[in-house]
């Protein structure tokens, strides 16, 4: 094995706390949903076992209704806010009470696929399978709850683009009256102009609070918040889960699941027409509270490539728009377009490079027959971790490695593009 795949390895080590892996110390100092899953991914490649572990901690913290929380607050640490003292959702191991992009049976089905211990592999997923098919089921129930085949976000800490310029104008509509003091923590950590805007985070915990005040009861939420949107990345990761979880399903025998998966994924690509942009070329977020597509081209219009949404002609347009980004930065993948006046290319989810979107859009890309573009998105990843390491996120422009350092799902997606 290469030095490079070693010094992922050492990265996910160090990070791993025995039953889950933090994303980086001091940062994020627990165990986070989307982080997880796709560090099991790095994590295969040098102990399954331990691979499965991290899946199976996650789920042993699903919500009874379905969700799967976002983070897992396995220990105590004043380091981090907001902590479960500000959650307060009630578990008996405290957890948030918002969730995540939906990776998991997409990795799952990774695992299975890949491992060199098959049977052990296929029971331990297939005690899995009720428990992802219950967190998808959870979404559309929830968060669509007028069966529109498309699923709202409610708080920008679910689509894991936390500040993305997506967010701007349904943030504007929620207010910053009655938020509580609060210290941010993150700011002690990483260089403050490298994170969200205070009035960002004032909104982000306008959102928590309304939420608890409702007692996080999901079947409120949705109408209740301020804050409904569609995002194009969030919903074509859910439908490429469910899509490997209804393949993972066929394959172990438990039909009824794979059914309802494959009718999940028959409606959700109908509605997803509607969040093409003919201005951008690419798919864009729905704001749902005020009816119409968000003015904004960012990373998360890309995504859909994942689960082959849209026409063969769009895709070969989404490609074109990687090549475009590419041109105007040193390193793709940038998490907006450069050529819009509000990117930003060191703040966090504003413009910054993230090598996890770079592999799902690698995945998508091949998925869709656009091989060539997947190889320039793998030779920029590449060339960034040898430039500055295995850092959260990269300046496009620079190549700079930003936020926190010895990042956890930046080793282990080197780990797999590596092998
Ligand atoms: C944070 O605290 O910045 C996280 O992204 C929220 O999940």
């Amino acid at each position: 094995r290469s030095a490079a795949f070693e010094r992922a390895r050492s990265v996910m080590l160090e990070n791993d706390r025995g039953s889950y892996t933090i994303p980086t110390k001091g940062l994020y100092p627990f165990q986070w949903n989307w982080d997880s899953c796709l560090t099991a991914l790095g994590q295969r490649h040098f102990d399954e076992d331990r691979a499965f572990t991290e899946i199976e901690t996650l789920l042993a913290h699903q919500w009874p209704d379905g969700m799967v929380p976002h983070i897992v607050f396995h220990v105590d640490d004043e380091g981090y806010f907001p902590g479960p003292g500000v959650w307060r959702t009630g578990r008996p191991t405290p957890t948030s009470g918002i969730t995540q992009p939906p990776v998991l049976a997409f990795v799952l089905r990774r695992l299975v696929e890949t491992c060199r211990e098959t049977a052990k592999a296929e029971d331990r997923a297939r005690a899995m399978l009720p428990k992802a098919n219950a967190w998808h089921e959870w979404f559309y129930a929830m968060r669509d709850p007028k069966g529109e085949g498309l699923v709202a976000i409610l708080h920008p800490w679910e689509s894991g683009r936390d500040n993305s310029i997506d967010w701007d104008e349904a943030l504007a509509g929620v207010p910053t009256e009655g938020v509580e003091p609060y210290v941010r923590r993150d700011t002690t950590h990483v260089d403050a102009s490298h994170r969200p805007h205070r009035s960002d985070y004032d909104r982000y915990m306008w959102l928590v609070q309304r939420f608890r005040s409702l007692g996080w009861d999901n079947a409120q939420l949705h109408d209740a918040s301020p804050f409904q949107v569609v995002d194009p990345g969030f919903n074509a990761i859910l439908i490429r889960a469910d899509e490997d979880l209804a393949s993972l399903a066929r394959r172990l025998g438990a039909s009824e699941i794979a059914e309802v998966a494959e009718a999940r994924v028959a409606k959700a690509r109908k509605a997803f027409a509607r969040l093409w942009s003919e201005k951008h070329g690419q798919f864009v977020c729905l704001n749902r509270v005020a009816g119409k597509l968000v003015d904004s081209a960012s990373v998360g219009g890309l995504l859909p490539l994942l689960a082959g949404l849209g026409t063969a002609q769009q895709q070969g347009l989404l490609a074109k728009r990687i090549r475009e980004w590419r041109a105007r930065s040193r390193f793709g993948v940038a998490s907006h377009d450069p050529a819009d006046p509000r990117f930003e290319p060191k703040r966090y989810w504003r413009g910054p490079v993230w090598i996890i979107v770079n592999y799902l859009l690698i995945d998508g890309l091949r998925r869709c027959g656009l091989d060539d573009v997947a190889g320039e998105v793998v030779a920029d990843s590449m060339a960034l971790i040898e430039e500055s390491g295995f850092a959260e996120y990269y300046d496009p422009t620079t190549g700079e490695g930003l936020g926190g350092g010895n990042f956890t799902w930046t080793a282990a997606i080197i780990a797999e593009l590596l092998t």
